[in-house]
């Protein structure tokens, strides 16, 4: 997929979200030449995490998680499960999973 079809990537730190075969993603633009890709299925009970102030959030129980999806508060679980990324900064398209 194309980097440019998402405006909030075309700067570090961004968010955006996506599909990939029917899963909700987030890919997260962790340097100018680095990306990251969390599943947005919650690892606690399968809900719809969303997009939060400095990472994500649970809208079921809580669940807090940073930029790295990193587990940091509300209802204990896991780590957001990753995908990895790779970057072709030529071309400008990112191939995840
Ligand atoms: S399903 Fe996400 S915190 Fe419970």
């Amino acid at each position: 997929m194309s980097v440019s079809q998402f405006p909030a990537l075309n700067s570090v730190g961004g968010v955006a979200t996506t599909n990939i075969n029917g899963t909700p993603i987030a890919i997260v633009r962790e340097s100018t030449d680095t990306f990251s890709a969390f599943s947005l299925i919650c690892p606690h009970q399968g809900a719809t995490i969303g997009v939060f102030t400095n990472g994500f959030q649970c809208p079921r129980h809580g669940a807090t998680f940073d930029k790295q999806g990193q587990w940091i508060g509300g209802q204990p679980t896991s780590n957001m499960h990753s995908y990895p990324v790779t970057y072709d900064s030529a071309a400008g398209t990112l191939a995840i999973g």
